[in-house]
């Protein structure tokens, strides 16, 4: 029997319901928490089938329908503001085609007169709102809903890339009361950096720079956040008219003014050098420091921007050009368990091959046990999988819509999965680990992680051979290393003489390595490779660094008291006693030597350098290592042989000092800035 039409009409209601709770649940998940289930495609994908049903059926659209406002929830712990002019989105397109259909909308909307656009990376951060005032920074906000964001002044303040104050120069005199906006990101170098002090705290790592750059700016505490190193690219000035006859005019205003604005852009005649620009940006993606995920086109006269209008939602002068997703859908073979050098057991995902953001993925890191739960990610379920930059790519979320109920659940070990060893959670921890001293998998990793490149630099000593030295047990700890000989290794390796006897000679050449390598070689838990030079320097040698106490290891600036307590231990085991012992015996080099820092390059060479009042964005130990990397030498106290002094806020009598003998004073920017030039 056909349905009748009220039927049918009650049906769509309930589909335009259905989806209306899931795109709501989905904004939560993206805005609130930072912890999306589903792609950005995804989510798309949800709201134009919401749009194309409200399109088709206008009588069951309601005010309070996702499609009738701008994005997410403002989260708690700042004030709210309502933005003068609303942040609006951008259209989102994928192809090539998309891009043509936005080209002839705006041909059409011109009646005929050349339209020129202005093309410009799409950097994935969070955009930030600017107030300035009489040319003094007042505001910050963050975008929020689109309608009313976060106060985040303070947080704003500590960002170096935004100027406090716009420079002065004749056309900002004129506009001194402005709106600027742009995008707050990590680059992936402060983000690395982020997450290895991250890890090294035992903290859970940011899955991406976006999520860490949104994380840090949301920060209650300003000194944190400054201490992340956000940046801040300028794409956009508001006034109460439109101030400038072309976008990229504007831009060049903001460059003046003292912002930075992204390099790589380009003011395009038609849309066909658009989409050249589209396709060599692609190209140089992975060579930039911070991460995009598509190209902003915008048409240049600002007259014609005004003519255009908006939407709701975006201006119809723009479009996001976005590139080819670094997520993908793959379905997951079966879970297995890692062990890593700490013998932290790591599961990991093996899946059904994929090709995603050019190469193909065939496993993920689905972190620990809770990750798992929280997910409830079963083997032959169907994942959503991301990648970003060089991490190991990660679940996002389960697709239970694919489920067919042959599922199965994961169930942890009750063992080491490789040596059989008892496992132990302490409480409040989030890793389960492997407590047996002679475990195979932690031996081979810790074994790996001593030849690395950033520890011990031993070429040649990869998966394969680390695997046949211990499952042989020719090697029982890395100090075995050093014993062997060439007839073990061409037994091992099968292979032939030169290549033992190459490396024979790499294992032999390490023993020469710094104190700060041979510190992160050891793998001690929460020392990564930053602070092994922090205690490497502070504390000269190994035989130091051994019997040194907790109360001495926590003294030492930017060493907590976890990161002591564990560098403790790790050096009171008898065991790891005797490895150390080993490897003196071995010839291995223990002690600090400041003399042979390697310059990297030679702009300070003998320049005599003295530090004083509080740097902004260096640590005392940072400016000091760069100035040393650079071939100048850092002294305590000013005197006639000074050639620079760096000074930071609160400087006191070493400025007065340095003043009184004439001696060049500059600041932390000038200093940086000389390793740029
Ligand atoms: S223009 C009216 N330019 O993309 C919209 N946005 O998807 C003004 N974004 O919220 C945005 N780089 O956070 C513009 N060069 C750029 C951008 C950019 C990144 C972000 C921005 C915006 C989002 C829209």
């Amino acid at each position: 029997m056909p349905k009748s039409s009220t039927e049918q009409q009650s049906n769509i209601a309930r589909d335009i319901e259905t989806l209306r709770a899931e795109i709501l649940r989905h904004e939560a998940l993206y805005y609130v928490h930072d912890a999306p289930e589903i792609t950005d495609v995804e989510y798309d994908a949800l709201m134009r089938r919401l749009c194309e049903l409200e399109d088709a059926h206008p009588e069951l659209r309601t005010s309070d329908s996702p499609t009738q406002r701008v994005g997410g929830q403002p989260s708690e712990g700042f004030a709210e503001v309502t933005h003068p002019r609303p942040m609006l989105s951008l259209d989102n397109s994928y192809n090539i085609e998309d891009l043509r259909a936005f080209d002839e909308r705006c041909r059409k909307l011109s009646d005929g007169r050349a339209v020129s656009y202005v093309a410009e990376l799409k950097i994935d951060g969070l955009s930030l709102s600017l107030h300035y005032e009489n040319a003094t920074l007042v505001r910050g906000l963050t975008r929020g809903d689109g309608r009313r964001g976060e106060d985040v002044t303070a947080n704003v303040r500590t960002i170096q890339t935004i100027p406090l104050r716009l420079k002065n120069d004749k056309e900002t005199d004129a506009l001194h009361d402005i709106e600027v906006r742009g995008e707050a990101y990590l680059s992936r170098k402060a983000f690395e950096r982020l997450n290895l002090e991250r890890e090294e705290k035992d903290e859970a790592k940011f899955a991406n720079p976006r999520n860490a750059a949104a994380g840090s700016v949301r920060q209650l505490d300003a000194k944190v956040v400054r201490s992340r190193r956000l940046a801040f690219f300028a794409y956009d000035v508001l006034a109460n008219r439109k101030p400038f006859a072309t976008h990229h005019a504007a831009l060049e205003f903001l460059e003046a003014a003292g912002f930075q604005v992204n390099p790589h852009r380009a003011v395009c005649a038609n849309i066909d050098e658009v989409i050249a620009f589209c396709n060599a940006m692609e190209a140089e993606r992975d060579r930039l420091d911070y991460e995009i995920d598509g190209i902003v086109v915008k048409v240049d006269s600002t007259a014609l921007q005004e003519e255009f209008g908006t939407t709701a939602k975006a201006p119809r002068w723009a479009i996001a050009y976005k590139y080819p997703a670094r997520q993908a859908t793959t379905r997951v073979n079966s879970i297995v368990v890692q062990v890593g050098r700490t013998g932290a057991l790591t599961p990991v995902a093996n899946l059904e091959p994929v090709l995603l953001a050019g190469t193909i993925v065939s496993r993920a890191t689905l972190h620990n046990e809770d990750e798992i739960r929280r997910l409830d990610v079963r083997t032959g379920d169907y994942v959503n999988i991301e990648k970003s930059g060089e991490i190991i790519p990660k679940v996002l979320s389960v697709v239970t819509s694919r489920r067919t109920g042959a599922e199965v659940e994961f169930i942890p070990p009750a063992h080491c999965p490789v040596c059989g060893g008892d496992i132990s959670r302490p409480e409040g921890e989030a890793v389960s680990r492997c407590v047996a001293a002679d475990c195979a998998a932690q031996l081979k990793a810790r074994l790996l992680h001593f030849a690395s490149r950033r520890a011990m630099r031993i070429e040649g000593l990869g998966e394969a051979l680390a695997e046949q030295m211990t499952t042989t047990k020719l090697v029982c700890d890395v100090s075995d290393l050093y014993k062997l000989t060439l007839a073990d290794v061409i037994a091992l390796e099968r292979k032939a003489e030169k290549s033992a006897t190459n490396l024979l000679t790499q294992i032999e050449a390490s023993k020469t390595r710094e104190l700060p390598q041979l510190v992160f070689a050891l793998g001690v838990r929460h020392v990564g490779e930053r602070t092994a030079g922090i205690l490497a320097r502070a504390f000269g040698s190994l035989t130091r660094l051994e019997t040194a106490t907790v109360g001495q290891l926590d003294d030492v600036p930017e060493i907590g008291s976890v990161v002591a307590q564990s560098v403790h231990d790790w050096f009171h085991d008898a065991g790891n006693q005797a490895l150390c012992q080993r490897l003196r015996e071995a010839g291995v080099q223990t002690e600090y030597r400041t003399s042979s820092t390697t310059p990297t390059s030679a702009t300070f060479a003998g320049k005599q350098f003295v530090l004083t009042g509080k740097l902004s964005t260096l640590t005392r130990d940072e400016a000091r290592a760069l100035i040393e990397q650079n071939g100048g030498r850092v002294a305590s106290s000013v005197s006639k042989k000074t050639d620079y002094v760096v000074a930071g806020e609160d400087a006191g009598s070493k400025l007065d000092k340095a003043n009184e003998l004439g001696v060049t004073v500059i600041d932390e920017a000038t200093l940086k800035g000389e390793l740029i030039h």
